[in-house]
Order: structure tokens, then sequence, then C-alpha cells
């Protein structure tokens, strides 16, 4: 099957300040239709700015230098012009946030803003159609009470909610591509496993490709196909999920791995310290199968 996303030599630099910072060094993804794939590292390596340059955020960025090719459905999104790219976003291309009161509007109601959201998929749609699909959509991620929703702001509900609505809204135009950025990470831990549980149901209804952006690989084991590792603007290590937790080759992904909680009633393990001396020599793509 040929790839929905594929990511070829990505490179990103910024002009600071303090000068020129290079950020990705070159990076290889490549996501299926309908595959959950998910991209895990450390603060810092570069996990964000991957998504962003997907939504074709970066390229109109004045710091940002980005080259190298996004292909996705068959064209560059790197070259495409900043309409084309704009016309992607919230309709074959969408994200969820780790913290929806950052992407939900604070000063307007949810109905305001899911009604917006279903004109972008279809502008001809009916205010009405528009309440009903909205509606309906809110049922699937498990919001009981729809119409209460609908009229409330952001603030008026729980956090977990919030998380539900930015889910049905992102999946809302049937995207072919869902960006989630740490979802969740900013509720409580029972409540993002019930929210990241609904929408691993939901994409995998819909067929949308997924990638999942993560420092947790315990998150990522229950969701994904196949994850990559990124270590400072590398790709580090990438396979299918079970062969990353069994036979993980590179030193970075097994320190990871030794940082995932155990249930073993001896409280959390330490994360093991790795030098970036121990591990200059490793950095360099690895694939295990
Ligand atoms: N606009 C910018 N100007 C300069 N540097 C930037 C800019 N945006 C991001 N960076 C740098 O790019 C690097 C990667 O950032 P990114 O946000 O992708 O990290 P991340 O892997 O998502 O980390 P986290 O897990 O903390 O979210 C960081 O060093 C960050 O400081
Ligand atoms: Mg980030």
């Amino acid at each position: 099957m040929s790839a929905l996303l594929d990511i070829k030599d990505l490179k990103l630099g910024f002009n600071t300040l303090a000068g020129y910072v290079d950020v990705l060094k070159g990076i290889n993804v490549s996501i299926k239709p309908g595959e959950k794939v998910a991209l895990v590292g450390e603060s810092g390596s570069g996990k964000s700015v991957t998504a962003r340059i997907i939504l074709g955020l970066l390229q109109e960025h004045r710091d940002a230098l980005v080259s190298g090719d996004v292909q996705f459905n068959g064209q560059n999104i790197n070259t495409l012009s900043p309409k084309d790219r704009a016309s992607l976003r919230g309709k074959d291309i969408s994200m969820i946030f780790q913290d929806p009161t950052s992407s939900l509007n604070p000063v307007f109601t949810i109905k305001k803003q899911f009604l917006e959201v279903l004109s972008r998929g279809d502008e001809k749609l009916s205010r009405k159609s528009r309440v009903d699909r909205a509606t309906q959509l809110l049922g699937t991620v498990s919001i009981t009470d729809p119409k209460r929703v609908l009229n409330s702001y952001p603030f008026q509900l729980s956090g977990g909610m919030n998380q539900r609505v930015m889910i049905a809204m992102a999946l809302a135009n049937h995207p072919k591509l869902l960006l989630a950025d740490e979802p969740g990470t900013a509720l409580d831990v029972s409540v993002q496993a019930q929210t990241l549980s609904l929408m691993r149901d939901l994409v995998t209804q819909n067929n949308t490709a997924v990638l999942f952006i993560s420092h947790n690989l315990g998150v990522v084991r229950e969701f994904a196909d196949r994850i990559y590792v990124i270590y400072k603007g590398n790709i580090v290590e990438d396979g299918p999920t079970h062969c990353i937790f069994n036979n993980a080759q590179h030193p970075y992904t097994r320190a990871l791995l030794a940082a995932v909680p155990r249930i073993t009633g001896t409280g959390l393990p330490d994360v093991p310290e790795v030098s970036d001396e121990f591990l200059a020599p490793y950095v360099g793509h690895m694939q295990v199968s």
C-alpha cells in the first residue's frame, strides 16, 4: 500500500538572536492510510515542530528554514502555495493538542466553533444540518447532553469534556490524517485513558491515519501500530510497537523503555541517566523487526 504521508530528509532550522539552530536533521517518517504511528522522544527533540510542518504552519514562519519532502496524498506540502496548504488544514489533516483550552477559543460557544469546523468540510451545509451533525458527533465521543455542551463556553466544561469536544471536532470532516500532540496529558490519568481509547475506536472505525506524539512509551504501547523514536532531531529507531518493546536496539530507546512505569509494588523505577557522550556513537537510524 502506498504511503499517505511520506517524509524524506526533512530538515528544519531557526534563525534566532543567538544564531542559527538546527532542530530537525533530516528525518524520514512514513504513514500508510489508516495506520496508527507514534513519534516518541524527550522534550525538545522535535516532535511538535514535525507536526507543525505537516500542518503546513512552519513553512510560512519568518525565521524557520524548512527543506526536504513532505508528501501527503501525492503532493509535497513544502512546495504547495500557502492557500493550498491552508485548505488541507481542518479537512484532510487535523490536529488535537495537549491542552484543549489552548486551542478552543474561550470567547465563543462550542456550537459556534463546531459549526465553523463543519463548514470548512462542506460550506454548503445548512445551519440546521450542521447543528444536527455536531449533536450526533458529540454522541460519538460519549457526550450524553450535547445540547448543553453546544451552548457552553469551554470554561463551563471539564477538561475531559473539552478534550472530547476537540476529538469530535478534529474527526468531524473525516480527515485522512490526524495529528495528536500529547493528547490528554493535561488531564488526570483515568480521564486520559478514557479519551485515548475513545479516540482509538473512532480512528479505527473511520480508517483515519494518526501520528501520535508522546514522550510516554507506556501510553503509546496501547495505541500505536508502529513507533518512531526521535532524539535531538534525528530518528534513531523505528519498528512495529511489539518489536520496539521486545527488541529495541538503540540505547536511547532502551532508556525510554526503562522509564515506563510498571506495577511491581516497589514504586516507580528510576529514569536511567544516559549521557550525550554515551549516545553519540549510536546516533543514526536503527530499524527493529
Ligand atoms: N520558533 C522557534 N524558534 C526557535 N526555536 C524553536 C522554535 N520553535 C521550536 N524551537 C526549538 O525546536 C526544538 C524542538 O521543539 P519541539 O516543540 O518540537 O519539541 P518537542 O519534542 O515537541 O518537546 P515537548 O515534549 O517539550 O513538547 C526545541 O529545541 C525548541 O526550542
Ligand atoms: Mg511538543
